[in-house]
């Protein structure tokens, strides 16, 4: 079984970028006290993430340490996240670049630019030469004009491209759009914060707002913290769009446009993706004394678009991954919402898998999107026996291009 998809890495250009920038801020400082700083701010900004979820503008995009403590260690990874996020668009989701006319793509919430500018990078990597146009909103200023820095600095890394900014309160303020619509909408972790505290028909009409920017072949990709109550309504505002509204379409998490089936359950479950990453000897370095997790991604995923989804046999033949494969004595289980919207568990035995196929099987990343063939249905309807490993394929597994690790960075490593 082979990745359906190489993800390019999170370029070195960038980070030396931010580390740069971090050194220059204070040339006084030994570099250990300048960790110390960042790992202080690290905490304070989970913190806010996580736990007192108050955002303003004054939250982290005015001061120099938070956008630098963002950049180093918060960037790469909304930067990896959205480019799983377009990856998927593109080659599972029928997302159609314009022919030859340059792609427009609006970052919404862009803050210093992780999900646009990756979203640039990847476009390059995929070979894609139209010309590009990203705009980029925002109330903080400051981030914005790091984002035009990144750019101008590293324009090799998606030459052909034009940035435009505008800094906005968001929440009440959409420009109104007179004739242009964007190809791609960008929310990379924004839209809890604008639309925070917020209730369903509030963030109904906000959205309507953003899909009336939307051109008729584009798609709006949506991530956003993997906390309940946020997954929750994000999911929960796309299943009212795509029932009450002609022409919105929810292309993912699932198949078949279907809606998430836990946000309008009691359950603990909630709709997430759990991606695996790697992490740079910096950020490593950073996070040591801190212990944080650096080694995987965790997000809420929607896409929204006008054009229908892609359309799966209404069975339990294909499937998104939403647990951990869990391996017991016997079997080799996980849990997948199959293309008719509903929750299966499915289960092969052990005895059937050779060393080599359980270990493959075990690296399944929630998220990944299954084909099975031959799924038997026993007494309990809502498990499917899978009798051999030839009987899974991918239909969508991303994975991370590996890195040669340079010369320099073993020694650094070792000293
Ligand atoms: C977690 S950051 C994500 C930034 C960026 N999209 C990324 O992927 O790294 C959230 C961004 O939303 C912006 N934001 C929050 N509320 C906003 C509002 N009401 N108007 C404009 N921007 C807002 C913040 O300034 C911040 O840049």
């Amino acid at each position: 079984m082979k990745p359906t998809v190489i993800l390019p890495a999170y370029p070195e250009e960038i980070a030396d970028w931010w580390w740069a920038q971090t050194i220059q801020k204070w040339p006084e400082l030994s570099e250990e006290k300048i960790l110390n700083l960042i790992r202080k701010e690290i905490v304070v900004q989970s913190d806010r993430f996580n736990k007192s979820r108050t955002f303003d503008p004054q939250a982290y995009g005015s001061r120099d340490l938070s956008l630098l403590t963002y950049g180093n260690f918060f960037f790469p990874r909304t930067w990896k996240v959205m480019t799983l996020a377009l990856s998927e668009a593109y080659s599972f989701r029928e997302w159609k670049k314009p022919n030859k006319a340059p792609i427009r793509i609006l970052d919404i919430g862009s803050g210093s630019g992780a999900s646009g500018l990756g979203a640039l990078y990847l476009l390059r990597k995929l070979n894609i030469e139209n010309s590009i146009s990203l705009e980029a909103w925002d109330y903080s200023g400051k981030s914005l004009s790091i984002q035009k820095n990144i750019h101008r600095a590293c324009y090799d890394l998606w030459n052909d491209s034009q940035i435009k900014t505008q800094r906005l309160d968001l929440r009440n303020n959409i420009p109104q759009q007179k004739k242009q619509r964007f190809d791609l909408i960008l929310l990379g972790y924004s839209m809890n914060e604008i639309l925070q505290n917020s209730e369903l028909s509030e963030r109904v009409e906000w959205m309507k707002q953003i899909l009336g920017m939307l051109s008729t072949t584009g798609l709006i990709l949506i991530v956003d913290p993997a906390e309940k109550e946020v997954c929750n309504q994000l999911h929960e505002t796309s299943a009212y769009l795509s029932t009450n509204e002609r022409d919105v379409f929810i292309h993912s998490p699932y198949l078949n446009g279907a809606l998430c089936p836990f946000f309008s359950e009691k359950t603990n479950y909630y709709s997430h993706e759990v991606r695996k990453i790697s992490s740079s000897s910096r950020i490593e370095k950073i996070n040591n004394p801190l212990s944080l997790e650096t080694h995987e991604v965790k997000f809420g995923l929607t896409m929204l678009s006008k054009y229908p989804t892609q359309t799966f046999l209404a069975n339990t033949d294909f499937c998104r991954l939403v647990s951990p494969v869990r391996k017991k004595k016997g079997t080799l289980s996980f849990i997948g919402i199959a293309a008719d919207g509903l929750e299966y568990m499915y289960e092969l035995q052990r005895r059937s898998l050779s060393a080599d196929e359980t270990k493959i099987l075990s690296k399944l990343e929630r998220g990944d999107i299954l084909h099975i063939k031959n799924g038997v249905k026993g007494k309990d309807p809502k498990r499917i026996r899978i009798s051999k490993f030839e009987d899974i394929s991918y239909q969508f597994a991303p994975r991370w291009e590996k890195l040669q690790i340079s010369t320099n960075a073993l020694l650094d490593s070792v000293t």
